[in-house]
């Protein structure tokens, strides 16, 4: 018979037991249950619901579980559903009356609501160590890549150059604020929700202080309705965690066309990518295909929770046991993503002369032209157009804007002298972006100054 057996007069049939139970995934909440359990007993028999000796044997016993759960020595059985009653029953299995007693005052409900917290807690931990890891990484890019140039592109289209150390730092702000997306939501969800029992408290004299205390939780969830419904915290977490995959998607975008024949500007370690099974020349940025493909899984993952929360009733309901495979599957999905970056990102060769020649188009230094004209009194507008006009006019005479002589220039642009025909290198246009957040060199290594200061850094 079921734990809640005393009302019922069949057991489950096999389908059913099989469409209930979660512990073939909710097992690796084990430790955090356990974690739960104890501070919980420990706080029954200071309020003196149980014996200390009670407590104790539950204590003893529940590190007994762990240690089994640890070695791998323990077997679930799917017949009790979830983790906490296979934790509960071989408890009581073990110690008798004692662990009988461990529910006293509990629900599922804000147990669940509890072990997730506490897990996801610890993960956030992990991931949040994992995205300083790549910041890392990419700042040491910077670092070195402060005079490479290469093209920067608005519509994938050569647009001006740029460094690419300010690449590398752009990615760095990203990760930056997706870091603080995790400290906030992790901050959001640090409140105990034990001691909230199915959905309205309990009529037992419980101390969930001591609780909070015991599980280092900021404070205690005010609402034992608000404690056992939501999930928001999940949804919360997953969109965070599915703008870090949008982020390392689009990079890896970049890098998987900076790879390609046609840029030939990287090339990643050997380590990182995969051959053909039928073209011997091939060596294919896989890592980064396979980040852009998890992506849409780990969006996916939100947009199940999501539906799963959509027009559920307050307060527990037993479709919230669906929240589980679309937070672990994310959480596992980034930091195996993340994992794999921050070496693959290091172990980037750059192929500078690539580069450089592909940002040695004049064409893009043709804003150039134009922001000279603005400082010689043009207005910006006039500019554009004149600097337009050129541009149409290399184009039908089949020459580039560094091939026509200045009086030829001059047509188009007539305030044009002989500085202008110095505007065609890249390393000084590049250099001329002096503005705050811009990309000249001198920029560049501005922001790599406040990275250096920054904790994680240091
Ligand atoms: N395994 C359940 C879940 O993950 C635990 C809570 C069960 N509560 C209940 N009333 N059946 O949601």
């Amino acid at each position: 018979m079921a734990m809640w057996g005393g009302r019922f007069d069949a057991a489950p049939t096999e389908l059913v037991a099989k469409m209930g139970e979660s512990v073939s995934y909710d097992h690796r909440l084990y430790a955090h249950d356990i974690r739960g359990s104890i501070a919980h007993a420990k706080m029954l028999a200071k309020q003196g619901i149980i014996t200390a000796d009670d407590a104790h044997q539950i204590e003893h016993g529940l590190l007994g579980i762990k240690s089994q759960i640890d070695a791998g020595a323990f077997t679930f059985d799917e017949r009790l559903e979830d983790i906490h009653m296979n934790i509960e029953a071989r408890l009581t299995e073990n110690i008798g009356s004692a662990g009988a007693k461990l529910h006293s005052a509990r629900s599922r409900n804000d147990q669940i609501a509890t072990d997730s917290r506490l897990y996801l807690r610890d993960e956030l931990d992990t991931i949040k160590r994992l995205v300083r890891g790549l910041q890392i990484e990419l700042i040491k890019i910077a670092r070195e890549h402060t005079d490479t140039i290469l093209p920067g592109f608005t519509h994938l289209q050569h647009a001006q150059p740029i460094v690419l150390g300010h690449y590398m730092l752009a990615y760095t702000e990203m990760f930056d604020r997706d870091h603080s997306r995790l400290e906030d939501c992790q901050k959001r969800f640090n409140y105990l929700p034990l001691g909230s029992g199915a959905l309205a408290g309990s009529t037992l004299p419980i101390d969930r202080e001591f609780v909070c205390k015991e599980l280092e939780f900021l404070g205690c969830c005010r609402n034992s309705m608000d404690a056992t419904a939501d999930r928001d915290y999940m949804i919360e977490l997953l969109s965070s965690l599915s703008i870090i995959m949008m982020h390392l998607s689009r990079m890896s975008e970049d890098l998987v066309f900076w790879m390609s024949q046609e840029a030939g500007w990287i090339e990643l370690g050997d380590a990182f990518c995969t051959g053909s099974s039928l073209m011997p020349q091939k060596k294919n940025p896989d890592m980064c295909e396979l980040t852009r493909g998890k992506t849409g899984r780990v969006y996916g993952d939100l947009m199940a929770l999501l539906s799963i929360m959509k027009s559920l009733p307050l307060c527990y309901n037993r479709d919230m046991q669906e929240d589980k495979e679309p937070v672990f599957d994310a959480v596992d999905t980034v930091k195996l993503v993340l994992s794999v970056y921050a070496p693959m990102i290091a172990s980037m060769k750059v192929n500078k002369d690539r580069m450089y020649e592909a940002a040695s188009d004049p064409a893009l230094m043709a804003t150039d032209l134009a922001e000279w004209l603005v400082k010689n009194n043009v207005p910006f507008r006039s500019a554009h157009h004149r600097v337009g006009a050129l541009v149409g006019y290399c184009k039908k005479a089949g020459k580039r804007l560094d091939e026509v002589t200045l009086e030829e220039m001059q047509a188009c642009v007539p305030e044009a002298n002989e500085e202008c025909l110095a505007l065609w290198k890249p390393e000084s246009s590049v250099a001329l972006r002096e503005s705050f957040g811009g990309t000249a060199p001198n920029q560049v290594r501005t922001q790599i100054a406040y990275w250096m200061e920054q904790d994680f850094v240091k």
